[in-house]
């Protein structure tokens, strides 16, 4: 067997680039469990394109034949089942996942020097998983499928000069139909994979730098990094192991808990649904979306605006965050920022998911009003961590010298 490495290593240095960028890595030593989530959305990553692949043998997009095919592949292809529900809970899964990996980036200063274009390309890697989520969502071809893209894709409406043009160039006609399902299906087949060669820079980039830390100092290596194997293979198994309990649990038991029933109703272009949602990962954008978009004149352009902010203000995170500290463990002030920003997230969630003229106490506090504020709230954070660090209004506490 070495003498076969010996071959390949001569001509493919094959061993060595394992050693250096796996298993000898060096690796910050106090890494916690919140850094398992790099490696559980690659994880599931791998499960998205694997049952994919397989359902799209199965699946016609075709919209006389979309609904029916998915019944098909539920009901007669063997394990059919599984790799539909496999695939439509992967996606809950994968935003879970990559929740979590964003804010735990936001809470340890992982976007701060010299990570910014590590950061920047997980910002891209979102917005393609936003794209492909929600063509995936319409391919089903279920009342929520047809209207949420009809919703989704009339924002573009919004844009001035050439939005019209542009809503019906994306739909391949005069409404969402045959054309749409077919072009969505082709990119919903290709972003994924697109998505993998843009980890796999996101990782270049991770390793050019090298990983953050809690306590979020520079490390001098052999003193502070243990190697990546046994330690952190070990760990990042056990963290797919209890992972994969949780999802095989809805995969099996609740398969349909983010499924919204509307969806086993075929697409009827006649019949609006009483109340159109998008799935759960997507309501607080959808809330900004809202808060906005009832203003008045221009408010639907406004509206896809603030949408589109919400995500790309994450942009300029590294440089409106001034702090001479990284890590918010020792930050008294960013850290109270920081979990309203959360809290405040699960409101905009709650906002979204409920009926836009929906209210609390018998009307007396409409939902549209507390979406607003929450959507301030949302990019107060931005202004407030810029300011509070620009003008060395927080106080850090001592930060260790090492680990
Ligand atoms: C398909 C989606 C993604 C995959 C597979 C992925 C994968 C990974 C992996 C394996 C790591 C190393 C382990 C870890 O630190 O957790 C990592 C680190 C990192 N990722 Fe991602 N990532 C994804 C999306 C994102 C997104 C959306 C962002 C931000 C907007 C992001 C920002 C970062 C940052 C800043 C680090 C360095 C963290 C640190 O060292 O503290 N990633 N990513």
């Amino acid at each position: 067997m070495s003498k076969i490495m010996e071959w390949i290593d001569a001509r493919l240095p094959v061993t060595e680039l394992i050693k250096s960028q796996a298993t000898e890595y060096p690796t910050p030593k106090n890494l916690n469990y919140w850094w398992n989530f790099g490696s559980l959305a690659l994880m599931v990553l791998i499960i998205m394109i694997a049952t994919g692949l397989f359902l799209a043998m199965h699946y016609k997009p075709d919209a006389l034949l979309a609904f029916n095919s998915v019944e098909h592949i539920m009901r007669d292809v063997n394990y059919g089942w599984l790799l539909r529900y496999m695939h439509a809970n992967g996606a809950t899964f994968f935003f879970v996942a990559v929740y979590i990996h964003i804010l735990r980036g936001m809470y340890y200063g992982s976007y701060r020097a010299p990570r910014e274009i590590l950061w920047w390309i997980g910002i891209v890697i979102f917005f393609m998983l936003m794209g492909t989520a929600f063509m995936g969502y319409v391919l089903p071809w279920g009342q929520m499928s047809y209207w949420g893209a009809a919703v989704i894709t009339n924002l573009m409406s919004a844009i001035p000069v050439v939005g019209e043009d542009l809503v019906v160039w994306i739909w391949g006609g005069f409404a969402v139909a045959d054309p749409t399902l077919n072009r969505f299906f082709v990119l919903h087949f290709l972003l994924p994979l697109l998505v993998v060669g843009v980890v796999v820079v996101h990782l270049w980039a991770l390793h050019a730098v090298h990983s953050n830390n809690p306590v979020g100092i520079d490390l001098h290596e052999g003193k502070d990094t243990l190697p990546f194997h046994p330690y952190f293979t070990i760990k990042d198994l056990y963290g797919m192991g209890v992972f994969l309990i949780v999802y095989c649990y809805f995969v099996f038991f609740a398969p349909n808990a983010f499924i919204e029933a509307d969806n086993y109703i075929p697409a009827d272009p006649m019949q609006t649904p009483a109340h159109i949602v998008p799935e759960w990962y997507f309501l607080p954008f959808y809330a900004i979306l809202r808060a906005i978009d009832f203003l008045g004149a221009y408010s639907k352009l406004a509206g896809v605006v603030a949408m589109v902010l919400s995500i790309a203000i994450l942009f300029i995170l590294p440089f409106l965050d001034r702090s001479p500290v990284r890590s918010f463990r020792y930050r008294p002030l960013s850290k109270q920022l920081f979990w309203i920003f959360v809290v405040n997230a699960f409101v905009l969630g709650w906002v979204g998911y409920n009926p836009p003229d929906a209210s609390l106490f018998h009307g007396a506090v409409p939902l549209i009003l507390i979406g607003r504020v929450s959507t301030a709230i949302y990019f107060s954070y931005f202004v407030l961590l810029w300011l509070i660090t620009a003008l060395d209004i927080e106080k850090p506490r001592p930060v260790p010298k090492s680990l």
